[in-house]
This record gives structure tokens, sequence and C-alpha cells, in this order.
């Protein structure tokens, strides 16, 4: 009884994914110790994202430091408009446009990857597919009929979806996306170049969305070398001790 029980609680965060009928998340892979995925990163959010998202929570002056960027360059390359450097990442579109342009407001994305997972980002940004019917001539695997236009397409090239129909338990048939192809050539050289771009993207809001995570990470390190170096004291000492006991 207690073993089934066990397994029913283990099991339910894939029966509530089973039940949404939801796509299978791809792997980001993400790794916010690798320096230069930040930066690569950063320079994609900044060049692609940030016309309509803003990261509420980001001063320019914490990522030069984290990111290890000196301050002029990121004057330079990463600060738009007349920013100054210990300013946070906010964005100046209009509230009412963005509604008028997309129908929604682009969301800010500081806690996007805490709260939807990189995983999750990393798929959206990797399944836009061609469709018609949308106003922006996009829909995406993850987020049905989204506001968001297909930005990076120039970086991916475009996808169309394989249909494939499938019989229900009544009998009824559904066309329903098998997968996703590319409309045209897409090399192999391209589509690896596009999974890398998007990774250290997501690899960046990951960073974003707890910056202090980067130092959390490395003072774990030595806090367990310190435990490690202290058990081999305490143990000599103990040693000490009791010798004189037995
Ligand atoms: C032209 C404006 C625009 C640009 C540029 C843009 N987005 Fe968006 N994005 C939107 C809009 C609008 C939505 C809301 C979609 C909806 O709710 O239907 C959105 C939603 C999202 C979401 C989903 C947020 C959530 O939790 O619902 C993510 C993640 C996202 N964008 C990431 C990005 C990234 C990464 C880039 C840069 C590669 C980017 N966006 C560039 C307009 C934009």
């Amino acid at each position: 009884m207690r073993k089934s029980l066990l397994f029913f609680v283990l099991m339910l965060p894939s029966l509530a994914l089973a039940s949404g009928g939801t796509v299978p998340l791809m792997n980001a892979n993400t790794d916010v110790s690798d320096n230069a995925s930040l930066q690569s990163g950063a320079k994609t959010f900044v060049n692609y994202c940030m016309g309509c998202h803003s990261l509420h929570f980001m001063r320019y002056q914490r990522l030069a430091k984290d990111l290890d960027i000196p301050e002029d360059l990121v004057k330079e390359n990463l600060i738009v408009g007349d920013k100054k450097i210990g300013e946070t990442m906010t964005i100046a579109m209009q509230k009412g446009d963005a509604v008028k342009w997309f129908g929604v407001q682009p969301p800010d994305l500081s806690l996007t990857a805490r709260s939807r997972g990189s995983d999750w980002i990393y798929t959206y940004l990797m399944t836009f597919y061609v469709d018609e019917s949308r106003p922006t001539g996009m829909n995406n695997l993850v987020f049905k009929d989204v506001g968001m236009p297909h930005v990076l397409w120039e970086l991916q090239g475009l996808q169309k979806p394989v249909y494939e129909t499938i019989t229900d338990s009544e009998g009824n048939e559904h066309h329903v996306i098998e997968r996703l192809e590319p409309v045209g050539e897409v090399s192999q050289a391209q589509q690896t170049e596009y999974r890398r771009t998007v990774r250290d993207l997501v690899n960046f809001l990951e960073y974003a969305g707890e910056p202090a995570q980067l130092q959390r990470k490395s003072l774990g390190w030595k806090v367990m070398l310190f435990l490690f170096f202290f058990f081999l004291v305490a143990y000599a000492l103990k040693k000490e001790y009791w010798k004189d006991v037995h």
C-alpha cells in the first residue's frame, strides 16, 4: 500500500503533464558558470529581445561585474539609448502601443526562467512554425496562438508542421502536429549555430532570474571544501582524545 502511494506521489508531475497533452520539452543544457555563453546570451538579448522585453531587476553595472565585461564595452555594445550604467534594463515601449501591435503587453522577462523553466523557454524559441491563419504568420508548439513574432527567424530559418492523423477512443480523427521540418534548405551548421545561440540566450535569462546564484554556487564550493578540511581536523582530534581512553 505504502509503496503504491509513494509511486503515485512520484508520478504526480508526469501525470499532470500528460493530462495537458503538452509537447515534451527539449533540454536547454544551461550552465550559468559558462561565462562566454552568458556574454553571448546578453548580446543576443539586447539585439533581438530588448525592443519589446525588459529586465526590470537587472542593472547594467551588475551585468558588467558578474559577466566580467569592462564597463566601457557594456556602454558601447549593450546599453541602448542614453541610459546610465547604474540603471536597470528597462525599455521605452508604451503599454498602449504594445497592445495595439501585438494584442498583449510583452512581459518583463526577469523571472520567466524561474516561472516557466529554462527548458520551456528553449523549446519555445525552437518551435515557432509557419501558420498563415495567425496575424504574425507564425504559431508556436508550446505557446498556442502566441502574440510574439518569430524574431529569430533569420537565424533559424522557417519551419513548417508535418501532420499526422490520430483516431481517439470514440473513433474521431484528429490532425495533430507530429514534428516540424525546415522550409527549404537549412544546413546542419546553421541548425547547430541556432541551437547554441538559443542555449546561450536561455542561459543568460536563467542567470538574470537570480544573479546571486553565481556567487552562491562559488560560495557553496568553498563551504564544502571548508567542511571537508574541518572534518579531517575533527577526526584527527577525536583520535587524539580517545587514544588514552581505549
Ligand atoms: C516585437 C516584440 C517582441 C520581441 C522583439 C520579442 N518578444 Fe517575446 N513576446 C512578445 C509578446 C507580445 C509576448 C506575449 C505573447 C502572448 O502573450 O501571446 C512575448 C512573450 C515571450 C515569452 C513568454 C513569456 C511568458 O511567460 O508568457 C518569452 C519567454 C519571450 N517572449 C522571449 C523572448 C525572447 C528571448 C526574445 C528575443 C529573442 C523575444 N521574446 C523578443 C513580443 C516580443
